[in-house]
């Protein structure tokens, strides 16, 4: 996993420091913010590293199909349970099981999950025995489930027995300075796969990269880095090879407003104040990018003095270093 912002670093402190324990841990970001990187770094670290992870996507599941996923079956026990069989709990015994888009289950389901948690044991369907368990839980989720919780839709108690361990993954738009690592490694790497030389991004073309929303995160850069280097084919990546939704006619215009978050529920004056420092941290970006790190320059580009600029620098932890070609 790569990273050089200091909020993704915090996030490796605390992968470390909870690896070690067998608390349950709840790892909540937007899709592609790397939730699944996470669940198998921490199983790496921990005791528990040569016995299964298990993952298991609730949100893919109907409600019975679930709880047979979940706990198995015994032969019979509904229409179409032909055989017994085993569930992601069983599987993963003694290991890690990864409930993934857990906001995503229903009020039934959380019920008997909260049960099984507590208990450490659980029923197969159509089963009488309680079958004991030993099992490290991560949960992820791409909502915001403090608001699910509040209309009702997840279980306050089970969302206390979750809530152990929070982590949380911030969506690439907010550490941008990851994202010419993050093109330069997938560049990279994509490139050796299909044998072809790693392509250079130009200049105008990472600034649009630099400005864009990134709504599906990581993920979503890397497919795009993917395509790139099938359709740039060794030649330096530029404006034409951009999607439309990243080249909008005017430098950045299209790329702010998808960067801002409002947050409804918050007083004016913290929504004021958030959208000003997003925008002033992206408009430092994205100067800083356009004279290649150079403070001096980039100082009397935004008419500001030097001491401001590195004042700010500081307080938004961008490197200059990050920008120097
Ligand atoms: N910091 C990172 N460094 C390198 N690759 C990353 C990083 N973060 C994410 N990725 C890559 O981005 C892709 C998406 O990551 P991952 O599957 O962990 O996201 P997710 O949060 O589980 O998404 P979803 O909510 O859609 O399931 C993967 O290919 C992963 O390897
Ligand atoms: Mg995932």
């Amino acid at each position: 996993m790569l990273t050089q912002s200091p909020r993704m670093l915090r996030v490796f402190d605390q992968v470390r420091a909870v690896a070690a324990t067998d608390a349950t841990v709840l790892i909540r970001g937007e899709t592609g913010t790397g939730k699944e990187l996470v669940t198998r770094a921490i199983h790496k670290r921990s005791r528990r590293v040569d016995q299964p992870l298990i993952s298991v996507n609730c949100g893919a599941f109907t409600e019975t199909l679930l709880e047979s996923e979940l706990f198995g079956h015994e032969k019979g026990s509904f229409t179409g349970a032909a055989g017994r069989r085993q569930g992601v709990f069983e599987m993963a015994d003694g290991g890690t099981l990864f409930l993934d888009e857990l906001g995503e289950t229903s009020l039934n389901v959380q019920v008997t999950l909260l049960r099984v948690l507590e208990e450490m044991q659980f029923r197969r369907v159509g089963g009488q025995e309680p079958v004991p368990v030993d099992v490290r839980i991560i949960a992820a989720t791409n909502v915001q489930l403090e608001n699910a919780v509040e209309e009702g839709r997840f279980r306050r108690d089970l969302y206390y027995r979750l809530n152990v361990f929070p982590i949380l993954l911030p969506p690439l738009r907010e550490r941008r300075e990851d994202i010419p690592l993050l093109v330069r490694h997938f560049l990279t790497d994509v490139a050796e796969d299909y044998d072809l030389p790693p392509p250079t991004v130009t200049p105008p073309a990472m600034e649009r990269i630099l400005a864009y929303g990134w709504p599906g995160n990581v993920r979503q850069l890397r497919s795009l880095c993917e395509r790139w280097v099938i359709t740039a084919h060794g030649a330096p990546i530029g404006l034409e090879h951009l999607p439309q939704e990243m080249r909008g006619d005017r430098p950045g215009e299209e790329a702010m407003p998808a960067a801002l978050a409002v947050d409804e529920r918050a007083p004016l004056k913290e929504v004021l104040d958030r959208a000003t420092a997003q925008i002033e941290r992206s408009y430092l970006q994205r100067i800083l990018h356009r004279h290649a790190g150079h403070l001096g320059q980039t100082a009397a580009s935004a008419g500001i003095t030097r001491r401001t600029l590195y004042t700010k620098m500081k307080e938004y932890e961008l490197d200059a270093a990050d920008y120097r070609r």
